[in-house]
C-alpha cells in the first residue's frame, strides 16, 4: 500500500551495524535465541532502565501473554485496560479466560483514566494494564496507589514508551511487569520482535519457564540442572538470536534514535500547533512532568467527516497518514464482552477524530514541510 505514496506512514530505517552483527551470529553459530546477543539485547535493558529481568521475546503480544500466564489469570477474573488501545492488550488476557473491563481514556493524554477505575474494580479484579499512549506516561502514582490499596497487578502496556519517563522515572519500571514491543512501526526494532520487563524479581525463575515452553532449559544451560524437562504450563516465546542482533544494532544507537525522533516530533509541533489551535484542531498533549518517547505524531479533527477529509487531502498529495485505534469495546469481541456504543464516550470520539501523521527515524525536514504544506491547505 505504501508503496503508491511519496512519503509513506512508516519506512523502517537500519542503523548500520544490523547485517555486521547478524553475520557475526552466524559466523558464530547462533541463531536460535538465548545466546549472545539475546543476553546482550537483555543485559542493555537491565542496565539501562534498571529493570530486576528482561526477556527478548517474539512479540510485546507475547510477552502480554507471559504476563497473563505469570499472574495466574483464570477465568472469571477481572482484568481492566483501556478500550483505546491495540487489540494485544486486551487479547493476552482473554486467552487466560479474564473477563476484559474497557476503561475510558483522559480526554488529554488519551490514556487510561484513572480517574475512573475504583467505579470499575469488583472483588473479581486482578490486573490494571495501563497503556502509555504514544509514549506519554500514564498517571501511574495514582494508578500504583489504587492498585495497592486494592491488591492488583499492574501490567504496563510499554509498546509505544521505551524511553519515555513518567516524574523522572522510567515508562515500563512501575508495574510488577512491563511489555515492549520491537515491531517495524517502532522507534527502536528488529521487524517482529518485543520483550517483557521483570520488576517483581519474584517472577523471573518462572518467566524463564514459561518463554522455553514450560521446561526449565534455561536452568539446565546455566548448569543448574543435568537434564530439563517439563515443569510448568508455558509455550515458544523466545526471540531468535538473528532478529535479536538485529536489534542490539539499534538498541546501541538509542540516543541518536531518540534525539532524531524528538526534532521530527518538534518541528512538526511548532508548524502545526498554533494554526491547529485556531481551527479547533488537537495536539497532542504532554504533562510537564512527563518525558515523552517521541513515538508518534496526531490530530484530533473535529469530526469523523473532517478527518476522513484530511487523510483523503494527504492522499492526494501522495502522503500516506492513519487512523487507530477502533475502540476495542465496540469491536466484535468487545460487545461479546459486553461493550456497548456509549460505554466510553472518550474513546468513541478520539477513535474517530484522530489522524496520525507519517513518522520514521529517517523523515527528512523537506518530506515534513510537505506533510504541514499540506495539512494548512486544508480547511477544517
Ligand atoms: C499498544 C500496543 N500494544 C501491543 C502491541 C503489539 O505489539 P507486537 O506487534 O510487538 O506484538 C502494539 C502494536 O502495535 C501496540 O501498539
Amino acid at each position: 500500500m505504501a508503496d503508491n505514496y511519496n512519503i509513506p506512514f512508516n519506512h523502517s530505517s537500519l542503523q548500520g551495524q544490523e547485517l555486521a552483527h547478524i553475520s557475526e551470529t552466524m559466523n558464530i553459530g547462533q541463531i536460535a535465541g538465548g545466546q549472545t546477543y539475546s543476553k546482550r539485547c537483555q543485559a542493555f535493558l537491565e542496565q539501562v532502565l534498571g529493570v530486576a529481568g528482561a526477556m527478548v521475546t517474539t512479540s510485546c503480544t507475547h510477552a502480554l501473554e507471559m504476563s497473563a500466564l505469570l499472574l495466574d489469570l483464570r477465568p472469571g477474573d477481572e482484568v481492566i485496560v483501556p478500550s483505546f488501545t491495540f487489540v494485544s492488550t486486551a487479547n493476552a488476557f482473554a486467552l487466560r479466560g479474564a473477563r476484559i473491563i474497557f476503561a475510558d481514556i483522559r480526554p488529554d493524554t488519551l490514556n487510561l483514566d484513572e480517574r475512573q477505575l475504583e467505579g470499575l474494580i469488583t472483588p473479581r479484579t486482578r490486573v490494571i494494564v495501563p497503556m502509555h499512549y504514544a509514549g506519554v506516561g500514564c498517571e501511574m502514582n495514582a494508578i500504583g496507589e489504587i492498585a495497592a490499596r486494592h491488591s492488583l497487578a499492574v501490567v504496563e502496556d510499554n509498546a509505544h514508551g521505551l524511553f519515555g519517563k513518567f516524574r523522572g522515572r522510567w515508562l515500563g519500571t512501575f508495574g510488577c511487569l512491563a511489555t515492549q514491543s520491537f515491531h517495524e512501526t517502532k522507534n527502536i526494532t528488529c521487524g517482529e520482535g518485543g520483550a517483557l520487563l521483570i520488576n517483581d524479581a519474584r517472577l523471573i525463575e518462572r518467566a524463564e519457564i514459561i518463554r522455553e515452553k514450560g521446561t526449565d532449559r534455561s536452568r539446565f544451560f546455566r548448569g543448574q540442572v543435568d537434564k530439563y524437562s517439563w515443569v510448568d504450563i508455558g509455550s515458544s516465546y523466545v526471540m531468535s538470536d538473528v532478529l535479536a542482533a538485529f536489534l542490539y544494532a539499534q538498541l546501541e544507537q538509542w540516543q541518536k534514535i531518540q534525539a532524531q525522533r524528538q526534532q521530527i516530533w518538534t518541528y512538526y509541533d511548532q508548524h502545526l500547533r498554533a494554526w491547529a489551535q485556531e481551527r479547533g484542531i488537537g495536539c497532542p498533549i504532554v504533562p510537564a512532568y512527563c518525558e515523552q518517547s517521541y513515538h508518534m505524531y496526531y490530530l484530533v479533527l473535529p469530526s469523523l467527516e473532517k478527518r476522513q477529509a484530511l487523510i483523503s487531502l494527504l492522499k492526494a498529495r501522495g502522503i500516506l497518514s492513519v487512523f487507530h485505534y477502533v475502540p476495542l469495546h465496540l469491536s466484535p469481541m468487545g460487545r461479546r464482552m459486553g461493550g456497548r456504543q456509549g460505554g466510553c464516550p472518550v474513546s468513541e470520539q478520539k477513535s474517530e477524530r484522530l489522524v496520525r501523521l507519517p513518522f520514521y527515524n529517517r523523515l527528512s525536514q523537506g518530506e515534513q514541510d510537505q506533510v504541514i504544506t499540506a495539512i494548512r491547505q486544508f480547511q477544517p
